[in-house]
């Protein structure tokens, strides 16, 4: 079944130059790119995507961080491409994501309360009509 998926590119990832090579290796992997926007996240649409985090240590960090620069907002289309994104992603921590991933390719552990792990990627069909609603308002989903 054809997927969309709610991918971000946060701002460690454009700060680091990284958004062309995230966005390579989602088209080299076979998915198509519907919709890429380079934006700046407002803390409403943060507590949106983020609800479910709300309440946990590092959700005011989570926050911060998300606001510290632009995030490229991607919607990604394929059979299967919600997995396939988070397999392409790794792990949530880069310091033991697999080589080879996103994350354990391209990013570290920098000592901050927060996880700087590059990317973001919907974990469910219904997060991902969810997260695709709060970011891109005009798509549907
Ligand atoms: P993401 O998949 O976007 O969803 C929530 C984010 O919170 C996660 O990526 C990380 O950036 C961050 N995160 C998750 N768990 C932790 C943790 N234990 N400590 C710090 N940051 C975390």
């Amino acid at each position: 079944d054809v997927q969309r998926s709610l991918v971000l590119v946060k701002p460690d990832g454009v700060r680091r130059g990284l958004s062309g090579e995230i966005l390579r290796r989602i088209e080299a992997k076979g998915y198509t790119l519907v919709a890429v926007e380079l934006r700046d996240a407002t803390p409403e649409i943060l507590a949106a995507h983020y609800a479910e985090h709300e309440g946990k240590p590092f959700y005011a960090p989570l926050v911060e961080f998300m606001l510290s620069g632009p995030v490229l907002a991607v919607v990604v289309e394929g059979h299967r491409c919600i997995e396939g994104f988070r397999s392409l992603a790794g792990a949530t921590d880069p310091t033991v994501a697999a080589p080879g991933t996103i994350r354990g390719d391209l990013g570290r552990d920098w000592g901050l309360a927060v996880q700087q792990n590059l990317v973001h990627g919907s974990d469910s069909p219904e997060s991902a009509e969810r997260e695709i609603g709060i970011w891109f308002a005009d798509l549907g989903a």
